[in-house]
């Protein structure tokens, strides 16, 4: 609530055109390479105040709560130890990383997380 909703909103829809919704949309970045990464390292979690345990109960919160649907049956949640060693550099070129992995979705057949927000 304090470190996040203000971009993503209370409901995790995001703002049309600004903010990536989180709810029903980040867990296929569980199922592609590349995408358990990119989560830790978009600036936004990256960057944030949150220490690397409150990091990984956040992610593990918004993933087993609002993409229970979307998740990879074999998702495995994040530790603190993961969160430590992957959420830095945050990436500089979110952009084009995340175009590529949601065009890895759609060669899977994912059609739920636009590339488009
Ligand atoms: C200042 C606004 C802002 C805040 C605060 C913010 N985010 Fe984000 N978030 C964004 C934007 C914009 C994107 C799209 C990628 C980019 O441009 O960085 C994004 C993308 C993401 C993504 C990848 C989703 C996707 O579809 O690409 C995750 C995961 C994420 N944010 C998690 C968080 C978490 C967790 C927090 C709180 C600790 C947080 N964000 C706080 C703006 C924000």
């Amino acid at each position: 609530m304090q470190n996040c909703m203000g971009c993503h909103t209370a409901t995790g829809g995001g703002i049309a055109g600004k903010v990536p919704p989180l709810a029903h949309s980040l867990g296929y970045f569980e199922r592609v390479p590349g995408g358990r990464e990119y989560v830790m390292r978009v600036p936004g979690a990256s960057n944030s105040a949150l220490s690397d345990q409150q990091l990984a109960d956040v992610l593990n919160w918004l993933l087993m709560t609002m993409n229970r649907e979307a998740l990879p049956p074999d998702f495995k949640p994040y530790t603190a130890a993961e969160i430590a060693e992957h959420r830095r550099p945050a990436f500089a070129d979110v952009a084009p990383r995340r175009a590529a992995l949601v065009r890895e979705m759609q060669r899977r057949g994912i059609r739920e997380v636009a590339p488009v927000y």
